[in-house]
């Protein structure tokens, strides 16, 4: 069942290209344009939405925070990502206008369940980014987007993740076509791309030996940084939960800005960080605030593990490792980036001996509080 893989992780790791392509299959017309009828939320009251609020934990949460940033440039309506097990101990400030995206693998997850709950009390209507049918938190809510992944049985998630972010990434282009806010060329152009995703996907999987010497390389160990800004910090957030939940090492993943408010102080000789590097394409400022950012990193001794696009020629000379990833627009970079942190959490796990598909103290789903 493990189709020749030693873990289930491997095996979905390199199921992502599948899972990706699946989550798309039927959702993109003839003449490029998105098509979710199944969302059962009619296209009128998509249009009245004022507010998004996304709702979800662990690795799904980290698909929402890459799904506000989505939203709101697509969009313009104001979004809002919130970890479920704080959202349903708040008072959040919820209307008939709000539209709440619960997002969870299992549909199982106690804390996104009873957050759903609490904002349909309050009268918002719930849409489910979900991968298992029929589970709870789908059948719960008004409406739902399947993210067609198929089982994910390792603890750690990694088709799933994609493809949650699949579906984000539909949400929001599907409000801004409803909407008619900035539909024209650039979401036909990012539908496009979103349509390549696969392939580039399967190429970076093509790629990761040397990530995963790498990996080998630091297994003794005790902490790995993750730096990344816009898209890139929550890419830096997933990184640093896989390497948690799989190596039981200590991982932190900031936003490169906040280095020089803190985290730089935690620099020290040899300390592995990697740092996902922003499209040098149409966000030059970002990118040469990331590329200061490495150069103060490794002034300071760091060991620098650099994820950058291909052709991005100016973290070469301060990267001590470069991972490659193929060219893609900003917002649909997790796709790609995220992989390559996958593989380097997997092999860390095994080469310090780990459980790879069953980590110490966890569950695939989590249905206590
Ligand atoms: O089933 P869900 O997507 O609701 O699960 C949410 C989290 O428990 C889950 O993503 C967890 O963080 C994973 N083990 C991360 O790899």
């Amino acid at each position: 069942e493990k189709g020749g893989y030693d873990y289930f992780m491997l095996k979905e790791i390199a199921e992502q290209p599948k899972a990706v392509a699946d989550t798309l299959l039927g959702r993109i017309d003839a003449a490029g344009a998105l098509s979710l009828d199944e969302l059962r939320i009619p296209d009128a009251e998509l249009r009245e939405t004022d507010k998004v609020v996304i709702v979800a934990c662990g690795t799904a949460f980290h698909a929402g925070l890459i799904a506000k940033y989505a939203i709101e440039h697509w969009t313009r309506i104001p979004c809002e990502v919130e970890l479920a097990s704080e959202f349903r101990y708040r008072d959040p400030i919820l209307g008939a206008r709000t539209l709440v995206v619960a997002i969870s693998q299992s549909g199982e997850t106690m804390d996104t369940l009873m957050a759903l709950r609490h904002a349909r009390e309050q009268g918002a209507k719930v849409l489910a980014i979900c991968n298992t049918n029929g589970s709870t938190i789908p059948r719960e809510s008004d409406a739902v987007l399947y993210t067609h992944a198929g089982p994910e049985v390792a603890v750690a998630s990694t088709k799933a993740f994609l493809t949650q972010l699949v579906a984000c990434y539909l949400v929001a282009l599907y409000l801004g076509q409803v909407r008619g806010t900035k539909w024209g060329d650039e979401i036909h152009a990012v539908i496009r791309e979103l349509a390549r995703s696969a392939e580039k996907v399967e190429r970076v999987l093509e790629t990761m030996e040397p990530v995963r010497a790498l990996a080998r390389t630091l297994a003794d160990k005790n902490t790995v940084l993750f730096l990344g800004r816009h898209v890139g910090y929550p890419v830096a957030l997933e990184g640093a939960l896989k390497l948690k939940e799989l190596a039981y090492m200590h991982a932190e993943g900031f936003a490169a800005g906040e280095l020089k408010h803190g985290p730089i102080a935690l620099i020290e000789q040899d300390l592995p960080v990697v740092v996902v590097a922003p499209s040098p394409r149409g966000r030059s400022v970002l990118h040469d605030k990331i590329v200061s950012n490495i150069q103060e990193i490794r002034a300071r001794g760091a060991r620098t593990i650099v994820i950058a696009e291909e052709g991005d020629e100016t973290v070469v000379p301060y990267a001590d490792h470069l991972i490659r990833i193929p060219e893609t627009p900003t917002l649909l970079q997790p796709l790609v980036a995220t992989v390559p942190l996958q593989v380097f959490a997997c092999e860390l796990a095994t080469a310090r001996g780990n459980e790879v598909d069953q980590p110490r103290n966890l569950a695939k789903s989590v249905t206590v509080e």
